[in-house]
């Protein structure tokens, strides 16, 4: 496993690999949900690359930055584990020189959910993955499910900017209680930790609503909202069911809906999803479930 830093370095590194290479970008503090990205990755691809890298534009002003959890020890010991080839640790100077002036906005489906929430935040990551696609110039780019917006963005982008790539979205892990797993559920205490299983309980709940025949986009709202008010610990910021491409609330239900929330527990704020495409369900894996 060769690890690089510079953009030398790494069209170096880059030369050698065989193809197709498979990219899978992350923040670090790695989880089962990157190592499965990790794990698609090195199934479909001769060549695995992962990048680390806490990038400073996508987070706000009053967000956790600075908190961020990192451990590049143990996330290089699971890569090697993991049969990856390459990993990327861009510096700030790498990715944003004195002088940088350069920004990927993408439009509509930026204004909605988490963008609403999170100036800022998309623009953020969609220039670094631009960056990252134009430095390791994979042939597939692996994401998760967990970021279902952040995966809607991505494609757009790449589509709109003719990236030569393929993007691959991977399930969203979750685990055993099954709250999705977030390198930012260590800042959960045991008790908020048991709390925060009140997401993937109200997507549940929406989910079976939606089964015993309820269409109505409101009621299956209303379910959600029911659920985490029923949670002392958690305050909700944002339910919806939207359309999973242009992620616009909808009215009705036909057979694809994207499910999603923000809730705070505590100081931390956590984001799950179910998605719903041509009526089959998408809820994730649990990591007892997997292989
Ligand atoms: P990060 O939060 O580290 O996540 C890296 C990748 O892992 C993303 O594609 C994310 O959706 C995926 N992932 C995280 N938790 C997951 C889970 N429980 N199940 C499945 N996949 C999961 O997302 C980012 O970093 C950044 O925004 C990035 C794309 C790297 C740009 O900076």
């Amino acid at each position: 496993m060769e690890i690089v830093k510079s953009l030398n370095e790494l069209r170096n590194a880059r030369q050698n690999l065989p193809a197709p290479l498979g990219l899978v970008p992350t923040m670090g503090f790695l989880h089962p949900g990157h190592l499965s990205l990790v794990r698609r990755a090195r199934a479909e691809c001769a060549a695995v690359a992962v990048s680390i890298f806490v990038n400073p534009t996508q987070f706000g002003p009053q967000e956790d930055l600075a908190a961020y959890p990192r451990d590049l020890e143990k996330d290089l010991a699971l890569l090697q584990v993991a049969g990856v080839d390459l990993v990327w640790l861009p510096t700030n100077e790498v990715m944003y020189p004195a002088g940088y002036q350069t920004w990927v906005d993408v439009e509509s489906v930026t204004q909605t959910l988490e963008g609403a929430r999170r100036p800022g935040h998309f623009r953020g990551v969609a220039t670094v993955v631009a960056k990252l696609f134009n430095g390791v110039q994979p042939h597939k780019a692996y994401f998760g499910q967990k970021d279902a917006q952040q995966a809607v963005v991505i494609r757009q982008m790449a589509r709109d900017l003719n990236f030569p790539l393929e993007i691959v979205i991977c399930p969203l892990i979750r685990e055993t209680d099954g709250l999705a797993m977030s390198s930012r559920n260590t800042y959960l205490n045991p008790e908020q930790r048991q709390a925060a299983t009140v997401l993937s309980r109200a997507l549940r709940a929406a989910k079976a609503a939606y089964e015993a025949g309820d269409r109505v986009a409101e009621n299956l709202r209303q379910v959600m909202i029911a659920e985490i008010e029923g949670e002392s610990l958690a305050h909700l910021q944002y339910v919806s069911v939207a359309h999973p491409d242009t992620l616009e609330e909808l009215n009705m239900l036909e057979d694809d809906a994207l499910f999603s929330m923000a809730v705070y527990v505590g100081q931390t704020r956590l984001i799950d999803n179910f998605l719903l495409q041509a009526g089959r369900w998408q809820v994730g894996e649990r990591i007892n479930e997997r292989a």
